[in-house]
């Protein structure tokens, strides 16, 4: 079991969904954490024996720096903020496309950026960034700007890990297949009928279901605690990269 006392880790996205499973579960196995999410109210109740909240919008530069300088040494990031956008390429705009390269390249990009001068100071630190497999590990319909930018999210984790390697620095990212979030039901509701986009969710996973958000935490915690792992792509997808 991998013991995080006298690390400090700090969650984005931590509202609801993977980033509030991982904020848990990494509170559990002895981390103090740092839960942020711009949504303060659905942050509200996380706080609990280990946990902190505070209202973080990654996206503003400003408050990414003073968050961060005002949590002090922080010793794991979980880059969990993330948005989807469904359609083709033909059905995405320009203003498609810079939003989520804002949220799910640069502003982890940001996040990566103010925390590393204490991690390389330090010699120790533990980068976990929120990929998918709709990324340049598949292709996936419907999924051309999200995929565009997990991929580059892949990009990152890589040349970030290359980079700080010597210097105590690990840096990996996950790929979830489909997950139970409450963002998940939201898009399983926007088009035609819940149950059956629902069936052919589930269809895609060979294993048979959905993931839960309690399934890729662990692997957060694990990556946390990985000493002799960096610049890897760790598939959690119930089969759906065989
Ligand atoms: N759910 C899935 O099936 C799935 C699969 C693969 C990857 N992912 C990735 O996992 C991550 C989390 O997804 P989820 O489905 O668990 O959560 P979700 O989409 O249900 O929740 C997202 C959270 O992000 C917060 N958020 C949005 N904009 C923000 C901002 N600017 N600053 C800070 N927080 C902000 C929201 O308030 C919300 O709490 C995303 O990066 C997503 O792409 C999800």
């Amino acid at each position: 079991m991998t013991d995080l006392t006298g690390k400090t880790a700090l969650v984005t996205a931590a509202a609801q969904g993977i980033g509030r499973a991982a904020a848990s579960a990494l509170a559990k196995a002895g981390a103090r954490v740092i839960a942020t999410d711009i949504n303060a109210d659905a942050l509200a109740d996380l706080s609990g024996p280990g946990i902190e909240v505070k209202r973080l919008d990654v996206l503003d530069p400003e408050a990414i720096r003073a968050g961060v300088a005002e949590a002090g040494s922080i010793d794991i990031l979980f880059n969990c903020a993330g948005v989807v956008h469904g359609g083709t390429i033909l059905e995405a705009s320009d203003e498609d496309l810079d939003f989520a390269y804002a949220l799910n390249v640069k502003a982890m990009v940001r996040m990566c950026r103010a925390v590393l001068p204490a991690m390389i100071e330090s010699g120790d630190g533990a980068i976990i960034n929120m990929a998918s497999v709709a990324s340049s590990v598949k292709g996936v319909p419907n999924r051309f700007v999200y995929g565009t930018t997990k991929a580059a999210v892949i990009g990152l984790t890589k040349a970030l890990a290359a980079d700080h390697v010597g210097q105590g620095v690990r840096c990996n990212c996950i790929c979830p297949g489909t997950v139970e979030t409450p963002s998940l039901k939201e898009r399983l509701s926007e088009k035609g009928d819940y149950e059956e986009n629902r069936a052919a969710f589930v269809a895609r996973q060979p294993i048979g279901r959905i993931g839960r958000p309690e399934e890729i935490a662990d692997l957060v915690v694990y990556l946390a605690g990985a000493t002799y792992t960096t610049g890897q792509i760790h598939n959690i997808d119930g089969g759906w990269s065989i």
